[in-house]
């Protein structure tokens, strides 16, 4: 509802080429920009990753609002139409904040689509949610999965070792193996677990080597289920952009680690232009 509100502000217009503003920790939230971008490839997108702040998983919740606000002003100094918070940890604790400071622009978390889909579609399944230390502390998805009426087993497990790996670029191989094994092992061999929410934007990236050493349990991706919710909001409040113009892709970043350079090439392919790098006074 308050969506077509802004919509019919804007005099009608059928289309909005002002970019989709996301941003996370670090490298995590290209998981949704490439998501987003198989969704809704003609959308323009801003990106900034806090690589230099990574991980965020182990800050105080006073922290991570000072960072999140920092960067959502600075993203929304640009023409955006909306900004997605494309890290599960500031929005399992910082959302609230965001949404009243914006109060004129949707800002969306990784979390409501989330449960909301998951209850909707396995809503009798034992499911595992694997995230930070902060998002799990925090409770927000076991919380919301109750609330959308998930009524199995809920097994919340923070992997901090995770983040870091991901920043690194230790995505596959020997090494993510043992890092993965090393968390997960025993939590799925003590928990029925059939489904496994990947509750941080950084575990996608290991997802190849979860699937490979647990292939019975069915893998959840957050950021695929919020693309296709932005997708359903932008057409049914007149925010998708027109055909007629090319997306822009901009990337920026507090530290240009070859990681993140990488990823960003993955998800923008040709489309990539320039990363900035842009650090902010803490
Ligand atoms: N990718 C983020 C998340 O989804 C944050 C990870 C971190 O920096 O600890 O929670």
């Amino acid at each position: 509802m308050e969506y077509t509100e802004k919509a019919e502000s804007r005099n009608n217009r059928e289309t909005d080429d002002r970019a989709i503003a996301l941003f996370d920790s670090g490298m995590g939230g290209l998981t949704c920009v490439k998501a987003l971008r198989r969704q809704l490839p003609g959308e323009s997108i801003i990106y900034y990753g806090d690589c230099l702040r990574a991980p965020y998983g182990d800050r105080s919740v006073e922290t991570l609002k000072f960072f999140s606000r920092q960067i959502a002003d600075f993203l929304t100094s640009f023409p955006v139409k909306m900004l997605v918070v494309a890290c599960n940890t500031i929005s399992s604790l910082c959302l609230g904040n965001l949404k009243e400071r914006y109060p004129d622009l949707p800002v969306e978390g990784m979390i409501d689509m989330t449960v909301k889909t998951v209850a909707d579609t396995y809503p009798d399944r034992n499911i595992g949610i694997i995230a930070t230390s902060a998002a799990i502390k925090s409770g927000m998805y076991v919380k919301k999965l109750r609330e959308s009426g998930c009524r199995g087993e809920l097994f919340p497990l923070a992997c901090p070792s995770f983040v870091p790996a991901v920043e690194a670029g230790i995505c596959d191989g020997p090494e993510a193996e043992a890092i993965v094994r090393d968390a997960l092992d025993e939590y799925m061999e003590k928990n029925q677990v059939s489904a496994l929410i990947l509750g941080c934007t950084h575990f996608p990236f290991l997802r190849p080597v979860i699937e490979k050493l647990y292939p019975s349990v069915l893998i959840i991706d957050p950021a695929d289920i919020v693309a296709r919710g932005i997708k359903t909001m932008m057409e049914d409040h007149a925010l998708a952009a027109g055909s007629g113009e090319n997306p822009q892709q901009r990337f920026y970043t507090s530290k240009l680690t070859d990681a993140y350079a990488q990823a960003v090439r993955e998800v923008a392919a040709e489309d990539s232009g320039e990363i900035t790098v842009k650090v902010f006074d803490e």
